[in-house]
């Protein structure tokens, strides 16, 4: 009777209980508002170019309440920056950016910086990220030169994004999919200070991937976005585009 439990039932009770294929199916992404949101697995959370007490629409979020261990700033504009220096110290996370934007930074006296320019990668404890290009322009909320500006491609063994910051489409991304094969993108939609809709989705077809959360978008007049038409644009194009209302927590 034991042995029978022993080499038939309790095998299936572990796989049950600690299901390794279930428990990396996921990543959790949190979207805090405009370029905001923070990506979460293997223990671990990364959270993406912090811009939330400024922002009317983010009223909701509790930014006392967010944690991270690394936190990864596309450029030096104020809509991707404005709350670094007291999310880094509030959660002791290692800020990852250009090296011109974590020099800014430190100044600013923020202590764990880690500055990197594109082509380059990093190591982090549940993954590897790599600093590629974006056409955007990169200053300083002072003024000051921020470097080049990037989007960021994170392996985790198990799943694989591409975040693009604020960039125009560019041929560059042709070259995404050949360090890998993405799981889902986070591509700025919101058109005038970035690329549009119309040419997110010609990104999503450059990078081959077609699980789209949409970033970027309705936080100022000049980028405000029709929900509907958009989404059926995506899904035309045989493309799924996430919007998550802020606040809110979807698995990816
Ligand atoms: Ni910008
Ligand atoms: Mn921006």
């Amino acid at each position: 009777m034991w042995e029978t439990f022993i080499y038939k039932a309790l095998p299936c009770v572990v796989y049950f209980c600690y299901d390794p294929l279930k428990m990396n199916a996921f990543m959790k992404l949190t979207y805090y508002g405009h370029s905001c949101f923070a990506i979460q697995w293997g223990g671990k959370k990364l959270l993406f170019d912090p811009f939330i007490r400024p922002n009317g629409l983010a009223k909701g979020v509790d930014v006392k309440g967010i944690e991270a261990d690394y936190i990864l700033v596309t450029h030096g504009h104020a809509d991707h920056i404005a709350d670094c220096k007291e999310l880094a110290e509030q959660t002791g996370a290692l800020v990852i950016s250009s090296f011109e934007v974590t020099q800014w930074l430190g100044k600013q006296g923020v202590k764990k910086v880690h500055g990197m320019n594109t082509g380059g990668k990093f190591k982090l404890d549940n993954g590897t990220v790599k600093c590629v290009v974006a056409h955007h322009s990169s200053s300083m909320p002072d003024g000051s030169y921020g470097g080049n500006p990037m989007g960021y491609v994170v392996t985790s063994g198990e799943k694989n994004f591409y975040y693009s910051g604020d960039t125009a489409l560019t041929m560059d991304m042709e070259l995404i999919p050949r360090w890998a094969k993405l799981d889902f993108a986070i591509l700025c939609i919101g058109d005038t200070f970035t690329m549009g809709y119309e040419d997110a989705i010609l990104a999503a077809k450059m990078i081959r991937c077609n699980t789209i959360v949409g970033v970027h978008y309705d936080t100022f007049e000049p980028i405000k976005i029709d929900h509907q038409k958009v989404k059926e644009a995506f899904s035309d194009a045989g493309i799924t585009l996430h919007l998550p209302p802020i606040g809110k927590t979807i698995e990816l």
